[in-house]
């Protein structure tokens, strides 16, 4: 970030404030108000931080107009097809795509992290059958810290990259026992000669009474599945994990806090209320009657899987989504299914739809996720845990990098207060 010798004026009763206007490397620019509360005795106000920068970071550029998405400068498109996952979280960790080297070191690692404390086991065995998987994740996640006590001193690097290391390698497999779990089935451990997205797959539907074996092309569209969602810049969930880390909280409580704000219907949730939407517009012939609610400003109806906060033209990951979402289909011959029907006639109406284009509200790219995980077989109480272990990489990356930052410092917001002024007690007796 580079002052640009330009600068802002603010005038507040006559009075006028410079404030330094700083350049990005790409993106607008950014007025720096860090003194003003000292300066002019202000602060600012902007709920839901739509105009505030809350950091500096090299990770992960978003272009939302254009409709832009790169990785420590390389493009999501590029990503998904020339890469695979593991790479992109080793390139968001460090920075740099590996070396073949770097990158069978890296591989190694990963997969000999993959088991979980045995004890762990009994942990998973004290929550109820029917809990949401995520319910289960956001607990067992932060009770990793409750078991790897010797990769939580977040001042000593080492330290931190084990965890780190730690957090992408299990989080497959908690993410499968709480699945596991869910349904009554026993956990299936870990298979070292599988790669990352095929180790996943197997862990969630092999059974020990017979042998399973995973399809290549279900285990690419998994793994591609996992690359579109490694990280998203600033994102709700990811800014949770800042806020908790810049306490000096431990990673395993970090990451669990960025799980339990991803949970919700409004970020992670969406591809399986996605889902739930499809399923309860069943038929083509109904769609007309869900846009028209969608549309209605007295009814709290949304399309879910439509609209991003950032995005205002198409979601590039719902686009290579989206070509996925046709493989797989095709693959298990599922093209006729019903649910899928809606989707495909629900994205051609919203699409040419004046409302949607007025409002540039395009399909993201979790309404492609949710119908290729249903495809593959997931229930939809597993769609935003696979989306939690994704994005883990994402929220370790950002954690790592605000730890290194120099000018870290607490996350503290300030507010607007609107409440009652000094008012005096009145004892009970008296009200
Ligand atoms: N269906 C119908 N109308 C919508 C939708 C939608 N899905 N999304 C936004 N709008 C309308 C709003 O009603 C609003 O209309 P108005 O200007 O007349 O008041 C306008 O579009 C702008 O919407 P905001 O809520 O102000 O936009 P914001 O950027 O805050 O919200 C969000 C973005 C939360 C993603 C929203 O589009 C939404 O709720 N979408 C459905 C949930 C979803 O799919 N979330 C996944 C996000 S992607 C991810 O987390 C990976």
């Amino acid at each position: 970030m580079a002052d640009t010798n330009k600068t802002a004026k603010l005038t507040i009763d006559g009075k006028d404030y410079e404030l330094p206007i700083l350049s990005p490397t790409s993106g607008p620019d950014v007025i720096d108000i860090r003194k003003l509360y000292a300066q002019a005795g202000v602060f600012t106000y902007d709920p839901g931080f739509t105009s505030t920068a809350a950091c500096d970071s090299t990770i992960t550029y978003i272009d939302g107009d254009k409709g832009e998405l790169q990785h420590r400068g390389y493009s999501i498109e590029d990503l998904a097809s020339k890469s695979h996952y593991l790479e992109v979280c080793y390139l968001l960790l460090y920075g740099e795509l590996p070396t073949r080297a770097e990158m069978e070191k890296f591989e190694t690692t990963i997969t000999r992290h993959t088991m979980i404390h045995e004890q762990m086991h009994y942990f998973f065995r004290g929550f109820r059958r029917d809990s949401h998987p995520m319910a289960t994740m956001v607990g067992v996640v932060g009770a990793m810290s409750a078991f790897y006590h010797d990769s939580t001193d977040v001042s000593d690097e080492r330290q931190r990259e084990v965890a780190s290391h730690r957090l992408i390698a299990k989080m497959p497999t908690i993410a499968a026992m709480a699945y596991k779990y869910s349904i009554g089935q026993p956990f299936v451990y870990p298979r070292n000669d599988l790669d990352y997205a095929a180790n996943f797959i197997h862990m969630c539907f092999a059974v020990p009474a017979e042998e399973y074996k995973v399809d290549p092309i279900l285990a690419r569209a998994m793994d591609r599945i996992f690359t579109l969602h490694a990280d998203h810049e600033q994102n709700a969930s990811t800014s949770t994990v800042r806020l908790a880390s810049s306490s000096g909280a431990n990673p395993f409580a970090c990451i669990a806090a960025g799980i339990a704000c991803l949970w919700g219907p409004a970020h992670g949730g969406a591809n399986q209320a996605c889902l739930e939407m499809l399923k309860e517009i069943g038929t083509v012939d109904r769609i007309p009657e869900f846009i028209a609610r969608a549309k209605d400003k007295n009814d709290p109806f949304r399309l879910m899987g439509f609209g991003h906060r950032v995005y205002k033209n198409m979601d590039p990951r719902a686009i290579v989504m989206k070509e996925s979402a046709d493989e797989v289909l095709e693959l298990l011959g599922v093209e006729n299914n019903p649910l899928l029907q809606v989707a495909k006639e629900l994205e051609k109406i919203a699409l040419s739809d004046p409302y949607f284009i007025e409002k540039k509200l395009f399909p993201n790219v979790d309404f492609y996720s949710g119908i290729i995980l249903e495809a593959m077989g997931f229930p939809t109480s597993m769609f935003t845990p696979i989306f939690a272990l994704s994005r883990t990489v994402g929220w370790i990356s950002q954690w790592k990098e605000q730890l290194g930052d120099p000018q870290m410092k607490i996350g503290r917001p300030r507010q607007l207060f609107l409440g009652e002024k000094l008012r005096e007690y009145v004892p009970v007796d008296e009200r």
